[in-house]
């Protein structure tokens, strides 16, 4: 959840390290930290309370701290307030080391006890100092910085990724990393290492990603990686292949905004390659048509937003594929002894693909003997790399932490996998699968119409922004939408909101509505168009406000009742969501906006949740 970055190279780090950090503040952001060294001042380190800008005030923009070594981190707190103290970097009692962390170190009370009995003195509450002073005292036993990091990480349980500095190694910086991500890139003036390539993509696109259990040591001219037991490893590089642009807000006020905005030419981009003379092609899955037989139930597992798309992905597999299939959180799902075989094929979505409970689930499938199939959005993300098949979103980066684009091309993918799979399993008409084809295909077109024209969803939020208590109803695929939406709500705007199936209403929430109460009732749904209605006259004669998204076909029904109604264009029924959405996520944009919260970095929010 936090952010980290090291550099050492010809450049002044410091500087480096502010902007590298800036680009990944989604990933944490309640206090942050830099340390530099220099022959000349040694280690420096400047670490406080609150957002970035405070650090690099503090810092002069880096201008403060000399040297072409140093490392960064930007915060989410696990162990110990957000304060000065607690912020990364953590330095060892006798100054030597100084360490930034992302993870958990599970055993940290256990370590500080008996460092603490050897006379060790801590400052911090956070389980990251306890790494660097156990650093320091294996370093002090061995003088070998290698070798008591190798002592290091056979110590401590958990998650971590890790840049270290050592005073007695000007020139070097090292790094470690276990289900925690962390990549090294490799720069003209130096080679850095990052949570994320967002953080040095201003400066390489030449990148390797770590393993578990891997350490590396950088220098300005030369990478060594290392695996747990030090013997050396050959890394494959990638090239990053998006632009500096794409993690830029580009005259946009918020990269939430931005993302909405994108996600035409995101879903396009997720699309085509796969739709080859009419059909789903999927290069990339090697699943056979016996294999995908013989499967007799699916589980879609996910988190958050992730978690709503496999939600919708449920109607509509089982609709196409006339085979269960189940969704499961992932924090529930890996605990829960799952009746997963190898029948199974358990299909895991995560925006990040470092989710912890996800991965956590997916190694659990892959335990029982399931096959695996990830959909992730960061390229040679641990989930990724983990999974037997892997399928691309393709929505480029995301920053803003409340997902829009992510979410799009997830869903847009999912329904892509389920024509594919409904078509090796036989279970789809030709006109149907044709129709629903060239519906998907025509996305991109129709959402690029409502967002051409979505005044009404502005005025509406400016109308509604004071509520402090939000329901969205609907049937079917409108309440799996309406789980999004009422998640995209209160992250940003911190309104109490709540996603009901509308049949569910009567048997206690409707106890909730008065007279005032804003509903957000979804009908786009048109199997169930008439159902949906029927909860919305309810919810009126309650004296509830009606906001209502529908499309085009029932405008004209939906008008007559709703206090207010917004209209996406028709679609295949099975893709209504996709459209549907969109309303959802400029309304929270605009209600948050109109509330005047931080909408890119909600409180308490981090982009990628890698603990548990
Ligand atoms: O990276 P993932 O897709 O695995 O993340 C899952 C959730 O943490 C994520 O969708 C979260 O709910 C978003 N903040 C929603 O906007």
């Amino acid at each position: 959840m936090c952010g980290i970055i090291g550099f050492v190279g010809r450049e002044e780090a410091a500087p480096i390290l502010l902007d590298g950090l800036e680009r990944m503040e989604y990933r944490g952001y309640d206090s942050a930290g830099i340390a530099v060294r220099s022959e000349t001042k040694g280690l420096q380190v400047k670490k406080c309370k609150g957002r970035l800008r405070v650090l690099s005030d503090l810092t002069h923009g880096g201008a403060d701290l000399e040297g072409t070594l140093g490392i960064g981190h930007t915060r989410w707190a696990t162990h110990g307030e957000p304060n000065d103290i607690n912020a990364h970097p953590h330095v060892s009692e006798n100054g030597q080391i100084a360490l930034v962390h992302n993870g958990i170190i599970e055993n940290y009370l256990e370590i500080k006890e008996h460092l603490m009995k050897l006379g060790v003195t801590f400052t911090s509450d956070t389980d990251s100092e306890v790494v660097a002073q156990l650093l320091a005292f294996h370093y002090n036993e061995c003088h070998n910085m290698l070798e008591a990091v190798g002592r290091v990480l056979r110590r401590i349980e958990g998650s971590y990724a890790l840049g270290i500095v050592c005073s007695d190694y000007p020139n070097a910086l090292i790094a470690a990393r276990k289900d925690s991500p962390l990549i090294i890139g490799y720069g003209e003036n130096g080679n850095f290492i990052a949570s994320d390539v967002t953080a040095i993509i201003k400066h390489t696109r030449d990148v390797v990603y770590m393993g578990d259990g891997e350490i590396a040591v950088l220098t300005a001219d030369s990478v060594d990686v290392f695996d747990d037991e030090m013997l050396p490893l050959e890394k494959q590089h990638s090239t990053v292949d998006w632009d500096v642009s794409a993690a830029e807000k580009g005259g946009y006020a918020h990269f939430m905004f931005k993302e909405i905005m994108e996600q035409p030419e995101a879903i396009r981009k997720t699309v085509s390659p796969r739709i080859r003379e009419g059909r789903v092609v999927l290069d990339d899955v090697s699943m056979t048509a016996e294999y995908v037989r013989d499967i007799s139930r699916i589980f879609i597992v996910a988190c958050g937003s992730s978690y709503h798309v496999g939600m919708v992905s449920k109607y509509n597999w089982e609709r196409l594929l006339r085979r269960p299939v189940q969704v499961d959180l992932a924090s529930e799902f890996r605990y829960s002894d799952p009746l997963v075989d190898e029948h199974s094929l358990v299909v895991v979505i995560s925006q990040s693909g470092e989710t912890l409970d996800t991965m956590a689930a997916m190694r659990e499938a892959k335990r029982r003997g399931a096959r695996t199939l990830a959909i992730v959005n960061v390229v040679g993300s641990s989930i990724a790399r983990e999974a037997d098949d892997v399928l691309y979103t393709w929505a480029g980066p995301e920053i803003a932490v409340a997902t829009t684009k992510a979410y799009s091309t997830q869903l847009v993918l999912m329904d892509l996998i389920g024509l594919y799979l409904a078509d090796l399993l036989g279970t789809v008409e030709k006109s149907e699968y044709d129709a629903i084809l060239a519906e998907i295909q025509a996305l991109p077109e129709k959402l690029q119409r409502f967002l051409d024209h979505f005044e009404d969803v502005q005025y509406f939020a400016s109308r509604y922004f004071n509520h402090n208590s939000i329901f969205f109803i609907g049937r079917n695929l409108d309440y799996a939408m309406g789980l999004e939406g009422s998640l995209k709500l209160k992250e940003i705007s911190y309104i109490h909101s709540e996603a009901y199936a509308s049949g569910e209403l009567k048997h206690g929430t409707i106890s909730l509505i008065e007279p005032g109460t804003l509903v957000v009732a979804l009908g786009t749904y048109a199997a169930l168009f008439d159902k949906a209605m029927s909860n919305v006259v309810e919810v009126k004669a309650r004296g509830a406000e009606v906001l209502a998204v529908t499309t085009e076909s029932f405008r004209e029904k939906m008008e007559k009742t709703a206090d207010a109604t917004i209209v996406v264009p028709d679609t295949h029924p099975m893709l209504q969501p996709s459209l549907g959405v969109v309303p959802l996520q400029l309304f929270a944009y605009y209600v948050a906006l109109q509330r005047g919260c931080d909408i890119d970095k909600p409180r308490n929010l981090a982009k990628s949740v890698t603990v548990e």
